[in-house]
Formats: structure tokens, sequence, C-alpha cells
């Protein structure tokens, strides 16, 4: 591809698409005028304005699709690259591209990173002044918009709904399409009101997108935003540069810090956790452990709350840490990992909130860690939960798919794409596939325990949490084991071939399997209908070992070695010689975003300064070659990041006409020399490049020996108290 010609501003990049304009049966077929050898008119937008080389996916099967005025209903996952889909069209077709989004607070970010690339973007909704709202209607009612995104709210006025009249729509994308789904908690009534948008303009093409892939949602964006006719496109949900791994839960803030320190220090990333009050302890915990961590939920301030937010986005490195509330349309490229402390209530939740890391394409990590007290909260949340029968069903079946998960011995990511009807193979980048668990026979033990649990309600008309169970089981003589004469039960003692910690993977695999489930404010344990299948022999419980808890603490220290800077760099996978040329052109990013006041991704990807520094371009020529420098971008940044790289020749780190890398591949093989590396979403793993020596490593003392105290057990790490006040003793006494 030949660099495009220079002598623009702004407008020109879409005055020059504009020349592009089809009507609207166009085939995709289109002469050539820009020397792009025949390509049609959206990859030569995708080229020229967007700087990107080819399509991903269905993506050019979408745009294709639209632009010659069909309608559109896109699954693809978080990161995919849906927001192309309606960008490529809305430039290609006459008028107006509107695109209704719930994402009132990154809307600014949204149309930023459209200014920066040349397109003519802007928004209205409730952030703005009544100016600034008319300076917008007046740039688009004299057609000098190319995209307007707009809250769903402002489509029920009839004063927009007029204003639209007034112009020429070219689309209308309705983003986020899930939040029209009534049970999701992304609901936003408003998006009800959208089904009507084919009946004021009947010849505009919709296009409905959403990363939500069950069938369900699926059919209910279709049936509720009216777009039965619509085609539907469905890509492939896998996302390859994402390691999963799901550690067993111990004392998950250590476990957190440890995967902060050994694998990602200097990165940026999400801590999810279940409740506010977990938020902020755990927020409060990073920052005292010297990460740059910022809280999020609902319950914060709304400034603050946009105060966080920005800052996540705007600076490197910063970890969030918050609820679900958080990270819907975030489309920070650079988010290194994504941590759960909490068991997310779904698979759909889970793949989203996972789908956050790695939009670049560059190696990141899913770490969830997961344990007992995760499936007692879930399935007492759902018993207290509102709603019918029903709905606890449907929000128990989402919670047994989780914990299916959870509990496998196969890889991960084939398990996951299953559950998005998708066909695959052991993927060697999950913790299952590194280092495979092995299962065992568990009938003896589940036998063992669920007779612990019918002899104490038999024998003595008495409920008891896991706690309770275990120590009986184990032949504790607790003090609360003695007041209950427990050590008289005919059970006591018989479980002493596994320790504490593995009679409570026992438990909470039993709990998985609904083999036993909880009651009660108190989680005491009581059978099910299938309980009896166990303890008659019939039914044969094979069981996942947990992974011992190992003492990698030294391990990691030594991998995690060094600056923040140096392992950002090893992220990004590139040779010693050539870290302080990444530095240097992050540095001049940092400076150049700050003074323009947006994010710095929004300038280049890590992945794009990646691919400069493999490349070393001498020219605005070899510049443009670079994924992600599209013709905006090289005519606005193309000079003073040769200069940069000039300095750095003259200085002597970087050698003229050679990339930093040994063996100094000539300048214009950037292509040749980055492509083996930077991997996008679908261009395969690199498990190498990503950690995976500690990756269901827990901190040492996490105790599985019966001489600790239970505080250090399997479990007992997570505190909950603060939201759920659990009642001294944790028992209930069904006789007394
Ligand atoms: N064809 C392409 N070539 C290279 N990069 C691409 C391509 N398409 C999209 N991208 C990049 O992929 C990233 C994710 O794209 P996008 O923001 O559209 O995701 P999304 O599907 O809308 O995700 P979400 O569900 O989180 O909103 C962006 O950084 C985008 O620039
Ligand atoms: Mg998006
Ligand atoms: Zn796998």
């Amino acid at each position: 591809m030949t660099p495009p010609p220079l002598d623009h501003d702004l407008g020109d990049a879409m005055a020059a698409s504009e020349a592009d304009d089809v009507p609207a049966d166009h085939d995709g077929g289109h002469p050539d005028r820009d020397g792009s050898g025949g390509a049609s008119p959206a990859v030569r937008v995708l080229r020229r304005v967007f700087g990107y080389d080819a399509f991903r996916g269905p993506q050019e099967e979408i745009i294709e699709h639209v632009v010659s005025g069909g309608d559109a209903l896109v699954l693809m996952p978080t990161g995919g690259g849906k927001s192309l889909c309606y960008q490529i069209p809305a430039l290609v077709r006459n008028g107006v591209g509107i695109v209704v989004s719930p994402l009132i607070a990154l809307m600014q970010d949204q149309v930023d990173a459209l200014r920066a690339l040349g397109v003519r973007a802007g928004f209205l909704n409730s952030t703005q002044d009544f100016e600034e709202r008319q300076a917008v209607e007046a740039a688009f009612l004299a057609g000098e918009l190319d995209l307007l995104y707009l809250a769903p709210e402002r489509l029920r006025t009839e004063s927009a709904l007029r204003l639209l009249d007034r112009g020429t729509i070219s689309l209308f994308a309705i983003d986020e399409a899930h939040c029209v789904a009534q049970w999701g908690h992304d609901f936003r009534p408003d998006y009800l009101t959208l089904s009507t948008l084919h009946e004021r303009w009947p010849t505009v093409p919709r296009i409905a997108l959403t990363a939500t892939a069950t069938e369900a949602t699926h059919d209910e964006i279709a049936v509720r935003l009216n777009l039965k006719d619509a085609r539907h496109f469905v890509a492939s949900f896998d996302r390859p540069n994402i390691q999963y791994r799901i550690a067993p839960k111990n004392e998950p803030k250590k476990q957190l810090l440890t995967l902060l320190r050994a694998e990602h220090p200097g990165d940026a990333g999400i801590v999810y956790c279940l409740s506010r009050g977990s938020v902020e302890k755990t927020a409060d915990f990073l920052v005292r452990s010297g990460i740059d961590a910022l809280p999020y939920h609902a319950g914060l301030d709304s400034r603050v709350r946009a105060a966080n937010q920005s800052r996540f986005l705007r600076d490197d490195g910063v970890v969030m840490v918050a609820t679900i509330a958080f990270g819907m349309g975030i489309d920070k490229p650079d988010v290194r990992f994504v941590a759960h402390l909490d068991l997310p209530k779904s698979v759909e939740g889970y793949y989203q909130e996972t789908g956050r890391a790695g939009r670049d394409g560059l190696p990141s990590t899913a770490w969830l860690a997961y344990g007992y007290q995760d499936v007692v909260q879930q399935r007492k949340m759902i018993e207290g939960s509102e709603g019918d029968d029903a709905h606890r069903r449907r929000l128990g079946s989402h919670l047994d798919a989780m914990l299916a998960l959870c509990e496998t011995v196969e890889c991960r990511r084939e398990r996951l794409l299953a559950y998005f009807g998708e066909e695959s193979t052991p993927c060697g980048n999950c913790d299952t596939c590194l280092t495979p668990p092995a299962s065992w026979d568990g009938t003896v033990a589940a036998q063992k325990m669920l007779s612990t649990v019918v002899r104490l309600h038999r024998e003595r008309r008495q409920k008891f949490g896991v706690g309770q169970i275990v120590d009986i089981l184990l032949g504790k003589k607790s003090a609360k084991v003695i007041q209950h004469d427990h050590d008289t039960l005919s059970v006591f003692g018989i479980g002493a071939e596994l320790s504490d910690a593995e009679w409570r993977g026992v438990a909470r695999q039993l709990l998985a399997q609904r083999l036993l489930t909880v009651e009660g404010e108190y989680g005491t344990l009581v059978l099910t209908d299938t309980s009896g299948d166990v303890l008659s022999g019939r039914r044969k419980v094979p069981l996942r070992r947990d992974p011992e808890p190992a003492k990698r603490a030294a391990k990691a220290d030594a991998r995690g070695g060094g600056s923040g800077g140096s392992r950002r760099a090893a992220v990004v996978d590139l040779p010693e010689t050539a870290v302080p040329v990444f530095e240097r052109l992050r540095g001049w990013r940092a400076a150049t975003a700050k003074e323009q006041g947006v994010p710095a991704y929004v300038i280049f990807h890590d992945a794009t300064l990646r691919e400069i520094v493999m490349g070393a371009p001498t020219t605005l020529d070899e510049l443009g070659t670079v994924n992600g420098v599209g013709e905006n971008k090289l005519a606005k940044y193309g000079q003073p990041i040769l200069e940069v790289l000039a300095e750095l020749r003259d200085e002597g780190v970087l050698t003229a006409g050679s990339t930093p890398a040994a063996g100094g591949a000539a300048a214009p093989a950037a292509d040749e020399a980055a492509a083996p590396v930077v991997a996008g979403p679908r261009s395969g793993v690199r498990p190498a490049a990503a950690p995976v020596g500690s990756s269901i490593a827990a901190p040492a003392g996490a105790g599985a020996s019966d001489s600790r105290p239970r505080a250090a057990a399997a479990d007992s790490g997570y505190d909950w108290s603060d939201e759920e006040p659990e009642p001294e003793p944790p028992y209930w006494d069904e006789g007394a």
C-alpha cells in the first residue's frame, strides 16, 4: 500500500470519502479513484482513514450489506471491532450516521478518537449546555457531520426527531443493543422506543450491535427492535490473545497482589468485585500496597466516577477496581488484565467483562478467583431474589453454567466457545491447557460428606454450615464440636485422608454439581433430589483436584524484576535493545495526548508504536504502511514521529536504516518485521509471551494443614461482613 497524499486537513479526508458516496443500491464494485487497486470504497476508507490493512472476520460482509442499504444484527465479542461496522458505512453512504449509544460518559472520547482520524463526528447528550448542542445541531443540518452520537432518551423527544427529519441520515446504528433486553442488567427503557425508527425512516438502514451472544438475547433484540428481517451476522467469539485462568480462592486480595506484581506491574487493568463495599476495600488495599488503583461503583458520586474513569482512560497503568457498573463500551485498547475477585453471575457476564482485556490484540490475562463462599453467596442471592420461580430458575441455570466453567478439567476456551455455540479444540492458552488439572473419583468423599449432613439432620435434628461439617469429618475437637457433642457422631473423624482445604473443595464441587445445596440465611448445607443417588452408589462423583497452593513468591519476584517500564515493553514483546525507543515514543505520545486533552490511545495504540519501533521508518511513505497509521494521523503526527526517531539515531540508540532488533531488518520491511509479533485478535496465540508459570499460584500460607487456624483455610479470606452481616455463630439449629 502506498501512503496517501498529505495535502489535506481534517475536512479534506472526509471530502475525499464523500467522493465515494454511492447510491443505496451500490453493489460494492467501484472504479478505482485513488490508486488503491480497485478496492471497494469500504476497503479504501479502512486503509485511508483508519490505517488498517484488512477487515477482521465478517466486518467486510457486514459493511457491504449496510452500505447497500440492508438492515443488520451484529453479534461480535467485546473488542471484536463492531464500531467499524457502522463507522465505515456512515462514511461511504450519503448523509450522517446516527449512532444510538447509552454510554454518555464515553461519547466525548469516542468523538475525539474519530476526529483524530479526520472523521467529522459530534454528539448530543445531557452533558452539553445549550450552546454546545446548538453548534452540533447546526453542523448536522449543514451536512458537516459524518457521525452523530445520541443518547437513546434524545430520540424520545419530538424536537430531536424533527431535527433528524431536517437532515440526511445515512444509517441508524444501535450500539450495545442488548440494552433493549429486559432481563439484562444493562436494560435501558429508552431502547424500547427505537423500534419505531423504521416507521419514521423506512429507507434508512439500521444496524444493531452487541457483544451479548446468547440465543435468547439475540432473539429478544430482533423482536424488540423490530429487526426480524435484518440479516444476522455472528462473528467468532474467540479472543485468542486472552489467557483464561480460574484459580481457587484462598486469600483473594493477596492472590491479586501477587498477580499484579509478578505479571502486570505498571499495567492497566480492571478488578471486578461483586459489591460496593468490597470494591472500596480492595482499592484501598491495592493503594496501600503501592498500586495506582481507583474505585468505581454506582454508589460513588457521579463526579468522582467520571474523574476515576477519565484517569483510567487517560493515564498509563491505572488499575480500576469496580462493580460490573463499570466497563461497557470502554475502548481503552491496552487493558492488560481483567481480574475477578468474585464469581460472575453468568458466563455472558464473565465473557463481556474479560473481553475488556487486550482489545489491541496483545497478550492479556483474564484471572478469576473462585471458592466455596462464592457458590453459597450466589445461591443465597438467587433464593432471595425478586421475581417469580421462572426467573429464579433462569438465574440458577446461568449460575450453573458459570460453575461448570470453573470446575471443568477441560480447556476453558473450548467450554466458553461451546457455550456460545461455537466448536473448537483445546487452545493451549488457558490454565487447564497449560497445567492440566487432575480429576479424581470423589464418590466416597462425597458419600462421607453427604452422610454427615444426613446424620446431623436425622440424629440431631440439626443443620450446619460447611465449617462444622468439615471439622466433624476431620475429627477436630473444636469448641463447637465439643459443645454440640459432635465427636460422638459415627461420622466423626471419618475424613482424615483429606485436608481442610480439600474438604472445602469437595463441598464447593458438590454445590456446583447440585448434589448439595445451601439453605437459609446462614448457608446451612442440605441434600438435594439427586444426593440420594450418590449415597446409594448409583452415581459416581468425578471431582477436579485443586492445584496445590504453591509458594511462588520468590519465583514471581524474579520474573517480574525490573522496572514497570521494561516489564511493559516485555508485554508488547520487544527485544531489549528496542525498549528505549519504545519508551521514547510513548513519552512523545503521552505529551502529545496531554497537550490535546485526549487519551494516549487516541493518538496511537501500543501495537502501532510497537510496529513503528520494529520498522524504524525513515520516511513518511514507510511510516504510512504501519497498521493504525491512517492518512490524517500520518499528516498530523508523521513528522514529529520521524523527528523522535531521528533524534534516537543521533544518540546512537537507534542504528540508522535498521531496526533495533538484532539482525537489523531494513526499514521498508516494517510489515515483515512486525507481522509475526503483533498478534491481531485472530492471528493466533502466542502462549510463550504470556506469563504462565504462576498461572494458578496461590500465595504462601493458604493453609491446607490441620494445625492452621481456620482463618487461613481455603475460601475464608474473603470478608463479606460489612455488606451481609453474618450472624455469629454461623449455623442454625433446627432442633433447639
Ligand atoms: N480491521 C481491523 N484491523 C485492525 N484493528 C481493528 C480492526 N477492526 C477493529 N480494530 C480495532 O479493534 C479494537 C476494538 O474495536 P471496537 O471498539 O469496534 O470493539 P467493539 O466490538 O465495539 O467492542 P465493545 O463490545 O467492547 O464495544 C479497536 O481498537 C479497533 O481500532
Ligand atoms: Mg463498541
Ligand atoms: Zn485451553
